[in-house]
């Protein structure tokens, strides 16, 4: 697995060295872990396997660990870039069925980022046929199996310390005021039953 790239430099109240301690440092680091972690787990000792202790076990964990660390930064740098306001298109219908108003959404989600230690979530529960917001304090902690990932925000120290202190507030504020709405809307379409792009519907059949 590579590092992908980042789309922007900097962001609108979001700092060139922020990104990059963050981006060529933090989440490049977890790309090569889950690299070193793979190559570990193919010459591991299968019989060895045991639930207090054993290469196999603690292998596997860090593996999560480091699997979800890539994908939570690529949803939360991806989703980056864009002009944040008012989302509009399949998002904001979303939004509105399952949360009653954008503003109510956008509060709740706004409130998890300082009620979370690491990540708030808003993800479509395929069994619930619902969005959602969720939080969770470290990688491999609070997500909820069969739901798609719609956007993410990062409230780990590092995200914003570099530029904010200790003002989460404040970097919450720039984070929502930088979302890519067209991101999470492609993110909507390519994975929500029901909203995928007209050209590739098969009513009528
Ligand atoms: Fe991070």
């Amino acid at each position: 697995m590579e590092p992908k790239p980042l789309k922007y430099k900097s962001l609108d109240g979001i700092s060139e060295r922020q990104l990059s301690e963050h981006h060529d440092v933090l989440y490049a680091g977890y790309v090569s872990k889950y690299n070193e972690i793979e190559q570990s787990l193919s010459d591991v000792d299968l019989k060895a396997s045991n639930a207090t202790y054993s290469e196999l076990r603690e292998l596997t964990i860090e593996k999560g660990f480091a699997l979800n660390g890539v994908k939570l930064h690529e949803y939360y740098f991806d989703g980056l870039g864009g002009q944040g306001g008012e989302p509009s298109g399949p998002i904001s219908e979303l939004i509105v069925r399952d949360f009653g108003s954008i503003e109510a959404w956008n509060d709740q989600f706004k409130a998890l980022g300082m009620s979370a230690r690491g990540w708030v979530v808003l993800g479509y529960n395929y069994d619930l046929q619902k969005l959602q917001n969720y939080i969770c304090d470290v990688h491999n902690q609070g997500g909820i199996w069969n739901t798609m990932t719609i956007l993410v925000m990062d409230v780990y120290e590092h995200s914003y310390f570099i530029d904010y202190g200790v003002k989460r507030v404040d970097y919450i504020d720039k984070y929502m005021a930088n979302i890519d709405w067209e991101e999470v809307n492609s993110r909507v379409r390519n994975n929500i039953p029901g909203y995928q792009d007209n050209t590739n519907e098969q009513k009528g059949e």
